[in-house]
């Protein structure tokens, strides 16, 4: 079912964003060649702590045989990583890296979800473009996201936009409600056909999440049961934010 929010819980849900926003603010500043994705994870802890919410992926449960709960406060990927990267000491960011950095803060019983794939030091002209692609794919999605537009016309301009620009969306991920439940339906592709899925209406919160990969869309698994990379070891990008269905134009929770 699709939950449509009520304005003491669309309260909550701008709440949580902002909290949110201020941890991945927080980790923008923090990041710097020479530190690992162990330390960022901290970071964002804390950072949550601080402003009374805790990581809803901490000890999230995917309810697959075999995979274990998700071990850390962060997903933190690096270059052909794609999403789910697991936090490490021994993994260090190293200048002209890509970070993508998700985070879901949980606070008073609702969610904010948001990722920001972060450059260090010297990036790549080609990396950077991979980068900002991914961003305005999330606004060319939103572009669609008002009452009485269909979920498809979402999915389509953000598929078709990277398509123009030359790069893959990832096909087995997508994008999802969100309130209570960090994943809510509906389930949203980051490709489709527009006019198709349900109608969107007010009080709606969605999480938008345009996953590229500079190269082919195809994606492995790595033996730890989350990290995802690229096939072919081309870069990929994540960016995400938690947007609410209004009368006009969609407002954005996790931007502060
Ligand atoms: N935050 C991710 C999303 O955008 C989900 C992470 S799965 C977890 O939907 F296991 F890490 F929590
Ligand atoms: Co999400």
């Amino acid at each position: 079912m699709v939950t449509i929010k009520s304005k003491k819980e669309i309260e909550l849900m701008k709440e949580a964003g902002r909290v949110t926003a201020l941890t991945h603010k927080a980790l923008e500043e923090a990041i710097k060649p020479g530190i690992t994705t162990a330390e960022l994870d901290k970071i964002a802890e804390q950072t949550m702590k601080k402003y009374g919410a805790v990581s809803a992926e901490k000890g999230y449960d995917p309810g697959i045989r075999g995979v274990p709960p998700y071990p850390a406060s962060t997903c933190i990927s690096i270059n052909d990583e794609v999403i789910h990267g697991v936090p490490s000491k021994r993994r260090v960011v190293k200048d002209g890296d890509i970070v993508s950095i998700d985070l879901v803060a949980l606070k008073n019983g609702y969610n904010g979800d948001a990722a920001r794939t972060l450059m260090v030091g010297n990036v790549s002209k080609e990396a950077r473009r991979l980068v900002e692609v991914t961003r305005q794919a999330f606004f060319e999605g939103i572009k669609y996201a008002r009452k009485g537009n269909r979920l498809g016309d979402i999915s389509h301009a953000i598929g078709e936009y990277v398509k123009s620009q030359g790069y893959s969306v990832v096909r087995e991920f997508e994008g999802h409600g969100i309130g209570k439940d960090m994943h809510e339906e509906p389930g949203i592709p980051n490709y489709g056909k527009a006019g198709r899925g349900i109608r969107l209406e007010p009080g709606m919160t969605l999480a938008i999440e345009p996953m590229v990969i500079q190269g082919k869309p195809n994606i492995l698994e790595l033996d730890d049961g989350w990290t995802i990379v690229t096939e072919d070891g081309s870069l990929a990008a994540h960016y995400e934010n938690t947007i609410l269905i209004t009368e006009n134009a969609p407002e954005i929770l996790t931007i502060l």
